[in-house]
């Protein structure tokens, strides 16, 4: 079941400052902003990377605090840049980690796997005993999604996970992500705000460890503040 997230007036000092967001159950959040915005801090909050010095975080509204934190890391995704495999696992061992940390049955396993991998185009018979050192940046990089999405984490965390991808890869992991993102709470890092746009319904932009715009995607490049139009000059999006 996706879960629903909570900041109140969280700051991390010296980096974050009075952040308040509330994320529905379901819903695909962007975090864009420039290098050092605290994106990733926030991010990390949510699964106990980092810690509030005020305020706090709260999952389905039950605060972090007390968390116990092997059971957070369970629950939420996490997706990086460079997909972060293990490179003496197979791509088939990758994607069931967390399954066998949670006790699935192996029959329940192989046949998760074996939907997700083909939705990824990744098929499993023959991608399956590979090891991530064999595969391309965008076939590594599905796989990551694969393994961080086949226990359906309460909420998945995603942190410029396309960033190194050439525009063609990138693109056609953009199309796959989205056709698998629906019943999941992203928070998704990027600072392209086209990427943004294509993949999440909202978008929150950070400036200096602030959140200084927050809106449905599709009202966002409307915004007269000077750093939004900024990001829309930057950023080539469709007409
Ligand atoms: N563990 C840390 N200790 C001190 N400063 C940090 C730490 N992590 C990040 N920072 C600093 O906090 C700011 C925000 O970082 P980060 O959240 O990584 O931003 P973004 O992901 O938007 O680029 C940056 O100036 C960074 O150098
Ligand atoms: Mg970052």
């Amino acid at each position: 079941m996706p879960s629903s997230v909570q900041f109140r007036s969280v700051s991390v000092e010296p980096i974050l400052h009075d952040i308040n967001l509330r994320i529905a159950a379901g819903e695909a959040v962007a975090f864009v902003g420039r290098s050092g915005a605290g994106k990733t801090t926030t991010l990390r909050l949510v699964n106990g990377l980092a810690r509030p010095t005020s305020g706090e975080v709260a999952i389905d509204d039950v605060p972090l605090g007390s968390a116990d934190l092997i059971q957070l890391r369970r629950r939420t995704g996490y997706i990086i840049q460079g997909s972060g495999l293990f490179p003496h696992r197979t791509v088939y061992e990758n994607v069931a980690t967390v399954p066998r940390l949670l006790g699935w049955p192996d029959p329940q396993t192989r046949a998760a796997a074996e939907e997700l991998l083909a939705k990824l185009d990744l098929p499993l018979s023959r991608f399956g005993d590979r090891y991530p050192r064999s595969l391309s940046g965008g076939e590594q990089q599905r796989v990551g999604i694969a393994r961080a999405m086949i226990a359906k984490p309460a909420v998945l965390l995603c942190d410029e996970p396309f960033g190194a991808l050439d525009p063609i890869v990138r693109r056609d992991l953009q199309d796959a992500f989205r056709a698998l993102r629906s019943g999941v709470t992203i928070l998704f890092v990027t600072h392209d705000l086209a990427e943004a746009l294509r993949i999440t319904e909202r978008i929150v932009l950070f400036d200096g460890g602030r959140v200084v715009a927050d809106s449905p995607a599709a009202e966002f490049t409307s915004q007269p503040l000077p750093l939004v139009q900024k990001f829309v000059a930057a950023a080539s999006l469709p007409a």
